[in-house]
């Protein structure tokens, strides 16, 4: 019997030897789909139909690996990469902002000059310089010139004030942190709590008059950045310092999953993983125009889209502040052919009223996050776009995945035919979002149509798969998954649920853990209810999301006790605004007079959420906050009428 199998394998590979392996291969593939259409004709339809998807993804994903091999050969970082761009054309528009052209070189130049500057203040390799920084073409060149003498930045959350911007300088451990002036007085409020070792420098948005005396004068505690580049010449250019492709590049705080923000580590190779994802699947080439009115501060419009310019010679155009009603004559305006949104982005958009600039421009591809099924088709074609490139990742994690092929409502897909070839995957999870184990300890792949959490496979060395992690180690921790398909593996788990249908498509169905999404931004419960907490005498608070008809993601509703009436509503509204950004003070307040003991306050927020803000159902007092007076007002049944139709806005 033995004997008999042995000799069938040497035939087999003789004949293989001698027909060549193409041969072989092709044999075999014909076997194989014999055999498929006899025993699995379902799978031969389903591998049939998502073929050409597969295969157009199996191209770009060897494009991206091409060029981070052959960066990581280089080993350069982005100045240097940036570098190669600007030699390519110098002259060529690398942002657009309001009527501010910069060129390639221009940016470059600045960049120099922001390397003399620091270099002259005597920052050693590896320092840590924060920016505080709005949209503007001169965030980006601030964090190269940075980068130039391998130094990090972290980009801080220019929404953040009080306690929450405290932590972020900390928890980077910034030694310097460049704010800009629109932020003075956040600055003010805090100064004193920072460390005396944290270098504060303002910088003033106008343009450089080189040679200038004025300016960051005597008796100024803070230096004034903008002055010292003028009075600095540009660095001569040289290759950037520091740890090369793989080394740490930037810090963007993202809210995980539980309590304040976390610095994510992004490297030069994570940005040109992350770019070219998008650049290469979207369909997009240097020619392209891309507009970008999102925060330069988190990884989609700092990273993605500031990426299309710096590493594919893309023009960007960038915007101080989302405008729904500019958004396509803006388009229009910078001549844009590709344009970035967040999901909350659309359904404005789509709110406003018809008018020519919705097919006068000339975008053929939009990408973004979280664009909702549900206004995905209205939306192509109302302003007649050719292709949405859908796509998600974390911003700390080590996957992402892109819509190639426009499917409405997929977030990105996985290969039904070869699975394995990229490192992600949807596992099974309990009602924690723990994942399930089968009986050797292994996580357990979720079937078509089963909700189960995101999680791409880790492995070091390869970009597409490395995990950076947070600067915090044990938060880092905290985002691994052990022991997922084999003993000793590990992979990054997400805490997003989703779920694929039969042909591998991806949709976003629901987040676990304390958090939830609102504004774009995600709102970490724990540092809600530590703010609501530390401003209201330390009562205990309850904070979660909840839905509301026609908006996006969840209203933030706070749960509070107050047994004594003596809590202070307007003091509450006040003081949460200094202590919070505008997106994650609480929308709602329900105010209980005492706590039902059972089960702690927190392991209710399920049932809390389920009542949500309706006065029909909740007996508790029920407020909601007028954005315009900041006080929370009273919401009757009336009030809640006019929430769930839109005539009070949130
Ligand atoms: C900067 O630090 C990196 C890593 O710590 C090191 O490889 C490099 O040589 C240093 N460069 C200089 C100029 O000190
Ligand atoms: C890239 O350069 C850095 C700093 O010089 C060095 O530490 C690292 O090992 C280099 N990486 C590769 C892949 O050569
Ligand atoms: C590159 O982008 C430009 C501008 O959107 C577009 O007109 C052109 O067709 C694209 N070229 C290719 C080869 O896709
Ligand atoms: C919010 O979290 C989700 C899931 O972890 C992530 O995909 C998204 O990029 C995050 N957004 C921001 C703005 O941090």
């Amino acid at each position: 019997m033995l004997l008999a199998a042995a000799s069938v394998a040497a035939a087999y590979l003789a004949t293989s030897l001698y027909f060549g392996i193409f041969n072989t291969f092709l044999v075999s593939l014909t076997l194989l789909l014999l055999y498929g259409i006899v025993f699995h004709p379902r799978w031969v339809y389903v591998a049939a139909k998502t073929a050409p998807r597969d295969i157009r993804a199996v191209g770009c994903y060897i494009k991206i690996l091409w060029l981070t091999r052959q960066l990581t050969k280089k080993n350069w970082t982005m100045p240097d990469i940036f570098h190669d761009t600007v030699k390519r054309h110098p002259d060529k528009p690398c942002f657009l902002f309001h009527d501010e052209v910069w060129t390639f070189k221009q940016v470059e130049d600045f960049s120099l000059r922001v390397t003399a500057v620091l270099k002259a203040q005597g920052y050693k390799n590896g320092s840590v310089v924060g920016l505080l920084v709005n949209n503007s073409p001169q965030l980006p060149a601030l964090w190269l010139g940075n980068a130039r003498l391998g130094h990090v930045t972290p980009l801080i959350n220019t929404n953040q004030r009080g306690s929450a911007l405290i932590h972020s300088i900390n928890v980077a451990k910034c030694d310097v942190v460049i704010y800009s002036d629109e932020f003075q007085s956040a600055i003010q409020d805090i100064a004193k709590d920072l460390s005396p070792s944290v270098k504060l420098f303002k910088f003033s948005h106008r343009p450089l008059n080189p040679g200038s005396k004025a300016g960051g004068g005597v008796g100024d505690q803070v230096e004034d950045f903008t002055s010292l580049l003028e009075k600095t010449a540009p660095a001569p250019w040289t290759l950037a310092d520091g740890e090369g492709f793989h080394g740490k590049l930037m810090y963007i705080y993202t809210s995980g999953t539980t309590g304040l923000p976390k610095a994510a580590v992004i490297s030069s190779s994570r940005m040109v993983f992350m770019a070219s994802g998008i650049h290469y699947l979207g369909g997009l080439n240097s020619s392209d125009i891309v507009y970008c009115p999102l925060p330069l501060y988190h990884t989609a419009g700092g990273i993605i889209s500031v990426g299309q310019a710096f590493i594919f010679g893309c023009t960007v155009a960038l915007k101080p502040k989302f405008s729904a009603s500019q958004y396509f004559p803006d388009c229009i305006k910078y001549k844009a052919t590709v344009a970035h949104y967040i999901g909350e982005m659309c359904r404005y958009v789509l709110a406003t009223p018809p008018s020519p600039a919705d097919t006068q421009h000339s975008v053929r591809v939009v990408y973004g996050n979280g664009m909702r099924p549900q206004i995905w088709n209205e939306f192509v074609k109302r302003f007649n776009i050719q292709h949405v490139a859908e796509f998600y990742g974390a911003t700390e994690g080590n996957a992402n995945i892109v819509n190639i092929d426009g499917k409405p409502g997929a977030i990105g897909f996985v290969s039904r035919i070869i699975p394995q070839v990229y490192p992600i995957a949807i596992i099974k999870v309990d009602q924690q979002g723990e994942p399930v184990r089968d009986s050797q300890g292994l996580c357990q792949l979720a079937e078509a149509e089963e909700p189960g959490v995101f999680i791409g496979k880790i492995s070091p060395n390869n970009p597409a798969r490395a995990f950076l992690g947070y600067v915090d180690k044990a938060a880092s921790e905290k985002k691994l998954v052990r022991d997922v398909f084999k003993h000793g593996d590990s992979a990054f788990i997400s805490g997003d649920i989703i779920v694929s249908d039969e042909f591998g498509y991806l949709y976003f169905k629901d987040r676990t853990g304390d958090t939830f999404r609102w504004r774009g931004e995600n709102v970490s419960t724990t540092e809600v209810e530590a703010a609501v907490s530390r401003q209201a005498a330390h009562r205990d608070a309850a904070v979660y999301g909840v839905l509301v008809p026609n908006t996006e993601g969840r209203a933030g509703m706070c749960g509070i006790v107050d047994e004594d009436n003596s809590l202070d509503l307007d003091k509450l509204a006040s003081d949460l605004a200094k202590d919070l950004p505008a997106y994650a003070r609480p929308i709602f307040l329900r105010v209980m007079p005492k706590l039902d003991m059972t089960g702690t306050f927190k392991m209710k927020k399920t049932d809390l959420q389920k009542e949500g803000f309706d006065p029909n159902i909740v007996k508790d007092k029920l407020y909601y906050l007028d954005a315009k007076l900041n006080r929370y007002l009273p919401l009757g049944p009336q009030e809640y009428e006019k929430i769930n139709n839109g005539q009070i806005r949130l």
